[in-house]
Parts: structure tokens; C-alpha cells; sequence
């Protein structure tokens, strides 16, 4: 049993009070819902005021990113331990944008997964394909290798702490959604990797996000595919009139 879970990836997106705003209105509404699961992704700067808001409700706080490293001399960077220190219970990891704007490698998100899990931390990894590899037919190719080079040697009760979510490169933030076809295929080729490399009661247990350009007007129909398990929203999570729709639509689709 899979609960839908939708999460809100606000990247370097609104200002301190354009946050709490949002963070009290997407809590106050997950309130009034039975059977989804909702994350807030906030820039690193707002996770403590916003996680202030949502302190004793069902509403989860996340970080966009972390360090691999535990403590000490990286500049810039953010631990495992501080993102806890503010109240965030889970981060993302291997978001598209780390992979292509900042070169971030399998091999760093692997290192990164561990440092989140090992800082108490649940972990949401992101992976997807570019339009250039889905056009040379390589879509499962590079997931497999994304899910083997971040995965491989987690226990199964590190996956319980672990949600996976489908970017197709090419469907972020350029209004192009991938068919509820397409995602679907994704997702039940994820799911089998993943019973590959642990067994099929972690692949069953595990939550698959489908993320890229999620708006009210196509979540029922992605939601409805049985492998697609929640959402992960970028541009649509930035406003209520647009994420508590994709909220209500979880809600009423996504029962499994
Ligand atoms: P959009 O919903 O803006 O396409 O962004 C998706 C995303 O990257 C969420 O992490």
C-alpha cells in the first residue's frame, strides 16, 4: 500500500513571506485531506521559519540539496546535521538541475543519499532522462544506471527511508508533460530496477514521483496510472490556487 505523496519543490523561487504564506495554506488544506502525504521544499535560507509554520501538522519540510561531506572546510555547502538543526526531515537528492546546471555525478549522489540517510534524514532521489538520450531510445538505460550508481549497497530498511522521483529531463519547466503513457512505462521499468537490485518487496513499498511540468489541468491523469504514486512539482507548487488542486487531485485518485 502506497500512500500518494505531493511534494513541492519551490527551487530559488519566493521570499521569506511569499513562503510562510504558501507553507500556511498548503498546511491548513492538507489538514481537511485524508490519505496524501505532502512535502514542501523551500530555498535552504527559509526551511526554519517554514518549518516553524508547519510544526505539528502533516505537512513535512525538505531541503533542495545537501553537502556529501558531514562537517568542516566546504564553503557554501549545507550539512545533513544543519538541515535537521532547522527542522527539515528529508531532502532531494540528484535533482536534474544539480545534475546539468552543476555537473553533479552518480557517484556524488551516492554519496550524498548515504550523508542524508546517515544524518537522519528520509531521501527523495531524482532521475530522468534528457530529450537527447530519450530520442536515441536510452530512457531505461539512463535510469537503470542512475538508480545502480546512487542505490546500490543500501540496505532494505535504508529504502524505507527512500522515495524515488521520475524527472524526464525535457518536461521540466518548458510546459511539456510526459503522456500518462510514457510516465507510465518509466515507472514500472524504475519499479522492477528496483526489485533488481533489492527484491520486490521494497520495489512494491517504495513511492515513484512523477515530476515535469505537473499542473491541475494533467495530475488526475498522471496520478491515476497505478505505478505513478504522487508528484514531484516545480513552477505549480509556487502558488495555492495551483498546488492545492494537485493536492486534492492525489487525494482523490491515487487510493491503492
Ligand atoms: P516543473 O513542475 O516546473 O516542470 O518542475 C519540475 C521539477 O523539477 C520539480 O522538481
Amino acid at each position: 500500500m502506497r500512500k500518494p505523496l505531493v511534494a513541492g519543490n519551490w527551487k530559488m523561487n519566493l521570499d521569506r513571506r511569499a513562503g510562510v504564506e504558501l507553507a500556511g495554506a498548503v498546511r491548513s488544506h492538507l489538514d481537511g485531506l485524508q490519505g496524501v502525504d505532502s512535502v514542501i521544499y523551500p530555498p535552504f535560507v527559509y526551511i526554519e521559519e517554514v518549518a516553524r509554520a508547519c510544526a505539528g501538522t502533516a505537512l513535512v519540510v525538505g531541503g533542495q540539496n545537501i553537502c556529501d561531506q558531514e562537517v568542516g572546510a566546504f564553503t557554501g555547502e549545507v550539512s545533513g546535521a544543519m538541515l535537521r538543526d532547522v527542522g527539515a526531515t528529508v531532502v532531494l537528492v540528484g535533482h536534474s538541475e544539480r545534475r546539468h546546471v552543476y555537473g553533479e555525478t552518480d557517484e556524488l549522489c551516492a554519496l550524498k543519499v548515504r550523508r542524508g540517510l546517515a544524518s537522519g534524514l528520509d531521501v527523495c532521489l531524482c532521475i530522468g532522462e534528457t530529450l537527447e538520450q530519450r530520442e536515441a531510445g536510452q530512457t531505461e538505460q539512463v535510469c537503470s544506471t542512475q538508480l545502480h550508481g546512487s542505490l546500490n549497497g543500501l540496505s532494505t530498511e535504508d529504502m524505507a527511508k527512500v522515495t524515488i522521483a521520475y524527472e524526464p529531463v525535457w518536461a521540466i519547466g518548458t510546459g511539456e508533460t510526459a503522456s500518462p503513457e510514457q510516465a507510465g512505462a518509466a515507472h514500472a521499468y524504475v519499479r522492477g530496477v528496483l526489485s533488481g537490485i533489492f527484491n520486490q518487496a521494497v520495489a512494491d513499498a517504495t513511492r515513484i514521483l512523477y515530476g515535469g511540468s505537473v499542473k491541475p489541468s494533467n495530475a488526475a491523469d498522471l496520478l491515476s496510472v497505478p505505478d505513478i504514486d504522487g508528484a514531484l512539482v516545480g513552477g505549480a507548487a509556487l502558488t495555492a490556487e495551483n498546488f492545492l488542486p494537485i493536492l486534492d487531485a492525489a487525494a482523490e485518485v491515487c487510493v491503492r
